[in-house]
């Protein structure tokens, strides 16, 4: 088992820390090899390319990556190529991860921290799967040009970006989103942008075509103004819901929301193996780093996911969920899910806390 842990910056190193903690304590008698590399800020610091070659080859060698957070304030003065976060886009695509899988769940001891009415989110378990190595993120030709020229055209600068997708893009994803339904309450939802876009036009198309080899999942169609909307209004109607890379950023963050806190949502990006990476839905925030505020808990759960598809180590991932559980039952909040009457705790006390309860086989 080789796991590759790549902490990024700002607050990735610190929830990283603890999602090790767990991953060690829930692998108390499996034997695993776990090494550190720089990614993003870290890794423009240390090899002068946020996504250095050393750590590029660690993650191709390894059979599951632990991700932090990649970003860094220094970002906005740098060119897109030296930028943290492209590493991670470079890191998904060489790896073939295309299906994001972002779990929305609502812990029960949860349910007041949310910034929606507990009868709206109550009972809330809906999955975003977002297709990861394709759309305007990657789409050629992008670029900035200068545009106008002579006398007397005015020279201003015009920035463009591609949305595209290929029918087997759209494809794989869509059996993704089939199978993981069967798994759950066997419904999909496809969102897309179908009356503007062509790319979206053929998407519909080809989940439907797709849909047709899963006559027991329901699928269903979404414009994606409609599906932000009915997320805040009624979220507890969606099982899976599938969508490109665009709309599956914008819409995880905002259905992380419903669970009280972006701090809790943890992802798994996969192919067509067992490899995959793993990593919280929210970025490195460097507004809170250092302080021991942010939560851990996605970083944590990631860890379980990590256990679950990468190793089918179904225990180890369970006895980590039944922790985090455990640790929320006893009143123990970080402060972006902090509620009165509730135990407040920081970073390293919250994971400290978990990894016991995990070693503790809590039930
Ligand atoms: C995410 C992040 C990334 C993305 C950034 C850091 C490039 O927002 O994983 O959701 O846009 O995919
Ligand atoms: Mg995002």
């Amino acid at each position: 088992m080789k796991i590759a842990v790549l902490p990024g910056d700002g607050i990735g190193k610190e929830v990283t820390a603890q999602g090790v903690k767990a991953l060690k304590a829930a692998l108390d008698t499996v034997p695993y090899e776990l090494t550190e590399a720089p990614i993003g800020g870290a890794g423009y610091e240390a090899a002068g390319d946020p996504l250095p070659p050393a750590t590029l080859d660690l993650c191709r060698g390894c059979d599951a990556i632990l991700h932090g957070a990649a970003g860094v304030p220094e970002d906005e003065k740098r060119p897109p190529q030296r930028q943290a976060g492209f590493a991670l886009l470079r890191l998904r695509r060489d790896l073939n991860l295309f299906a994001n899988f972002r779990p929305v769940f609502l812990f029960p001891e949860l349910v007041g921290a949310s910034t929606l009415k507990p009868e709206v989110v109550e009972g809330l378990d809906l999955m975003i799967l977002r297709e990861l190595n394709g759309d305007i993120y990657y789409g050629e030709p992008r670029g900035i040009e200068t545009t106008g020229s002579g006398a007397d055209a005015a020279a201003e600068r015009r920035a463009f970006n591609t949305m595209c997708y290929t029918e087997s893009e759209v494809e794989r994803i869509g059996h993704a989103a089939f199978q993981a339904a069967r798994k759950r309450r066997k419904q999909v939802c496809s969102v897309d942008k179908s009356n503007v876009l062509e790319t979206s036009a053929l998407w519909r198309e080809v989940m439907i075509r797709v849909g047709r080899e899963y006559p027991d999942v329901e699928l269903t169609h979404l414009l994606v103004d409609a599906a932000a909307m009915l997320l805040v209004r009624n979220p507890r109607q969606f099982d899976v819901m599938v969508m490109g890379n665009l709309f599956g950023d914008i819409l995880s963050d905002e259905a992380a929301m419903l669970t009280g806190s972006i701090g809790m949502l943890p992802s798994s990006s996969v192919g067509q193996g067992k490899k995959g990476l793993y990593e919280p839905v929210h970025g490195s925030a460097p507004d809170i780093s250092g302080k021991d505020v942010a939560n851990p808990l996605a970083s944590i759960l990631s860890a379980a996911m990590l256990l679950r598809h990468s190793f089918d180590l179904e225990e180890p991932a369970s006895r980590i969920e039944r922790a985090v559980r455990f640790v929320l039952r006893e009143g123990y909040r970080t402060p972006d899910i902090f509620e009165p009457g509730a135990r407040r705790v920081g970073t390293r006390e919250m994971g400290e806390r978990v990894a016991q309860a995990i070693r503790n086989h809590i039930h």
